[in-house]
């Protein structure tokens, strides 16, 4: 690149610490946490070498690789660790929704029934509810989308009268965007389980505020987002 020096890659991003966002200086304040967070300067400070000069492609075989796919296993391991998942069932996208398409529909074309049946909830994020309808759209599936009651809350009773034979995933998530309504996840999954069907859970809001424990919750896929919680 022209003009820039050695060591001057390293620098760089620093500057970026420097200068808050208006958001969190001087200028109207931000409140909109739900949405996205402010990059934590811990995380700043541990990712800056991966930005500024340890590039590489983790899969390559050459030594280019070595220091970023050690990078990335180690930062598997801490992502597991905070679910009570293990390394290996952690797969990282580019965002919440990227997540909730992948798993619902991974899920459910993995399934392979000519008819495959999806249940989510009236409230879900359109992540889940664009998905839900695409997968109706595009490969013949059918969607029940449960109501909520007053309080924002899926009945399992009527989760319950939902499930068939024919039901491949249920789609729950753990606490609602707008409203903070926290599903009763884990009586929701064991529904599922009980009539053999998959349960995908969007935890994007959960996460960080209430513990999320993949295996005590019971469920089989779970999306969180690094960029709602400072990362
Ligand atoms: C519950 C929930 N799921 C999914 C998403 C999508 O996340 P992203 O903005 O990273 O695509 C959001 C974002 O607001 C969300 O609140």
């Amino acid at each position: 690149m022209n003009g820039v020096r050695k060591g001057d890659a390293y620098r760089y991003p620093l500057r970026f610490v420097c200068s808050p966002h208006p958001g969190l200086g001087d200028g109207p304040v931000y409140l909109d946490y739900n949405a996205t967070t402010p990059v934590d300067p811990r995380v700043v400070q541990a990712m800056g070498p991966y930005l500024a000069g340890c590039f590489g492609n983790p899969s390559s075989s050459h030594a280019y690789a070595r220091t970023p796919r050690r990078a990335l296993a180690e930062a598997r391991g801490q992502v597991a660790e905070l679910i009570g998942a293990g390394p290996g069932e952690v797969v990282f996208t580019a965002s919440g929704s990227e997540a909730d398409l992948l798993a619902l529909r991974g899920a459910v074309l993995a399934a392979r029934r000519p008819r495959p049946h999806v249940i989510t909830q009236v409230t879900e994020h359109p992540a889940v509810l664009e998905t839900c309808r695409a997968l109706e759209r595009l490969h013949g599936a059918r969607v029940t989308v449960l109501p909520v009651d007053q309080y924002g809350l899926v009945e399992p009773a009527a989760l319950d009268a939902a499930l068939s034979e024919e039901t491949v995933l249920v789609s729950v998530m753990a606490a609602n965007n707008e409203t903070g309504a926290l599903q009763p996840v884990g009586e929701l999954a064991a529904l599922a389980h009980e009539h053999g069907a998959l349960f995908h859970c969007d935890a994007a809001q959960a996460m960080g505020r209430i513990p999320v424990d993949v295996r005590s919750l019971g469920v089989d896929l779970l999306t969180i987002v690094g960029h709602k919680m400072y990362a």
